[in-house]
Formats: structure tokens, sequence, C-alpha cells
């Protein structure tokens, strides 16, 4: 296989959203009538058609790692959920203050800003009920543990309290880097780490720590490339409106690079990501996927 064939990718992602789609469907079905506003709102944004990166990363390690995929896809399920909520907290007036999101009316705009905060607590809350009844009850009780520091303070929500500071004040470069890891970043590392649990492997296993450290990588590369798409990239192929951090005076890599520049510096990620797990037999289309990452244009 060539080590950069986007069709295995595209394909791999394919697969696993058809898995994930009607699993979270499911999660997603409970009707009652006096709650139509709030049920329908996370229905509409948890299928306005994301990409599914990080249920397929959960799924992937899973895998890779010898686990059955029936154990991991609560926890895929899971952190779709709490990256759909922070996605619609996210464009919230209050924080990018967003009309576009996934090709579509942001969940304020379509059904107001009080419903779209509460769609967002309640789907935050749905995943930690989903992530706690997996089984076995000790794996599903790490996952939480995992799940919840990756999405708190010293994880997404710190991020984006530091990128929010960086809109008032310009982030040195470290402090840039830092946001990354935790607002985008920590949210990969969880997805990882996550489909490792399901595989059954404990924490100080190097299995275990490679994917940690593939996931650091990629991480970072995903929310450099989206802060590049937001200077080169089309609205339509994103789904979401570019050109939004500068107007509103963000600090972003674009601050210290060229697009090149920020480029080849994601490229360097990308290698290390590879190179952290390249040895391990299957782990080909994850290898593949991290290309796929850094040439993204969605
Ligand atoms: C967007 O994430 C927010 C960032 C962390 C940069 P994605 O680009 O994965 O968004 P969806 O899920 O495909 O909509
Ligand atoms: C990632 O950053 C946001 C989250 C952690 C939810 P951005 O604010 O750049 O994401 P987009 O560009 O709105 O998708
Ligand atoms: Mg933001
Ligand atoms: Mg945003
Ligand atoms: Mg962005």
């Amino acid at each position: 296989m060539n080590k950069r064939d986007n069709a295995v990718v595209v394909a791999m992602l394919k697969a696993n959203a058809g898995i994930v789609e009607p699993a979270l469907k499911k999660y997603l079905s409970e009707d009652d009538a006096h709650l139509k506003v709030l049920l329908d709102a996370e229905r509409y944004s948890t299928f306005a058609g994301g990409k599914r990166i990080r249920p397929a990363l959960v799924l992937e390690f899973c895998r890779l790692f010898g686990g059955d995929e029936k154990a991991a896809l609560p926890y895929a399920c899971a952190i779709e959920l709490v990256h759909t909520y922070s996605l619609i907290h996210d464009d919230l007036p209050c924080m990018d203050n967003d009309a576009l999101r996934r090709g579509k009316p942001t969940c304020h705009v379509a059904f107001g800003e009080a419903v779209a905060l509460l769609a967002g607590d309640a789907l935050l809350t749905r995943a930690f009920e989903i992530a706690a009844q997996n089984r076995p009850p000790d794996r599903a009780a790490e996952a939480v543990a995992e799940l919840a520091r990756a999405a708190g303070s010293f994880g997404m929500i710190g991020g984006q309290v530091l990128d929010l500071s960086g809109e008032t004040s310009t982030l040195d470069f470290e402090t840039l880097l830092r946001m990354y890891r935790l607002k985008t970043g920590a949210l990969i590392g969880a997805a990882a780490e996550l489909g490792c649990i399901a595989a059954g492997l404990d924490k100080n296993d190097a299995r275990r720590r490679a994917a940690a450290a593939y996931a650091e990588n990629i991480g970072l590369v995903f929310q450099i490339i989206d802060d590049l798409l937001d200077v080169t990239g089309s609205s339509e192929l994103l789904g979401k409106a570019c050109r939004k951090d500068a107007a509103r005076g963000k600090t972003t890599i674009m601050t210290y690079y060229t697009p090149e520049q920020a480029k080849q510096f994601a490229a360097g990620l990308t290698e290390a990501a590879v190179a952290s797990i390249s040895g391990y037999p299957g782990s080909e289309t994850l290898c593949a996927l991290a290309y796929y990452l850094l040439e993204r244009e969605s």
C-alpha cells in the first residue's frame, strides 16, 4: 500500500461512519413531545454531516491492538457527541459567533441561543451516560475519566479559554501550541486512548503510549491545518465560514508562519505521528490517515 493512499483512508472513514451513524441514531432516538425542540436540536447538529474523524480513531486503534469493535463503539459515539457539543458552543455569539457549521446554519441560528446552549449541555451529558454504561465496568470507568479530563479545564475547555484570550493579546508560540494541544489535541488524544482502553491495554502499555504520541502529533496538525484552511480554504468545501480568525484578531499559526511554513511545520509533525505507530503491523491505514489530514481541504 502506498503510504499516502487517500482512497484507503476515504474507504476506512466511510466504513467506520457506517458503523457509528446507526449507533448514534439509536442513542438519540428516544422521543418526548414536550422536549421536541431540544431533541431536534441535538439531532440536527449531530447528523449535520461531520467527518467522524474522532470515532474512526477510536475504532481503528481498538482494531489495531486486537480489540473487539463492539467494545469500542459506545466510546466512539460518546466522543463524537462531546465533539459535536464543543462545536455548538464554539459557534455561539459569545464565542466565535459563526452562522455556518457542517454546511448548515449553526445550532443557535436554527434553534435560538438558549436551546443551542442546552442542546450542547445535553449532548455532553449523554456522552458520559453512554460511555459509563459500557462493559466491563472497570474499563468503562477508566474511559469516562479519560474523556472527562480531555473535555474539561485541562483539556478542550482550557484550550477554548486560551483561544479566546488569544483574541485580546497575542499568545507566544509555546502558548499557541499549548492552546492547540488542549482545544483540539485533547479530544483526538482521548479518541486514541479510548480505542486502546476498549482493546484492554493498560495505561503503561507501550502500544498505548505509541497511540498517544501519534494522536498528540495529528492533533496539532489538525488544528494547524484548520487555521491554515481558514486563510486559504473554501467555505463550500469546509462547510463553515472562512477568513474569520483574522477578522476576530485570533492568534493562530498564521500569526507566526506563512502558509508554506505552516504546512512544512505540520508535515514534520505528521512524520513524527507516523513514526510512532508504523512499527505495528496493520497500522498502514492510520499512517495514511495522518497524511490525509495534512493534505485535507475539508
Ligand atoms: C472542527 O473539527 C473543529 C476543530 C477541532 C478544528 P472537524 O473538522 O473534525 O469537524 P467535523 O466534525 O468534521 O464537522
Ligand atoms: C476548534 O477551533 C474548536 C473546538 C475545540 C470546538 P475553531 O474555533 O477554529 O474551530 P472551527 O474553525 O470553528 O471549526
Ligand atoms: Mg473557536
Ligand atoms: Mg470556531
Ligand atoms: Mg477554525
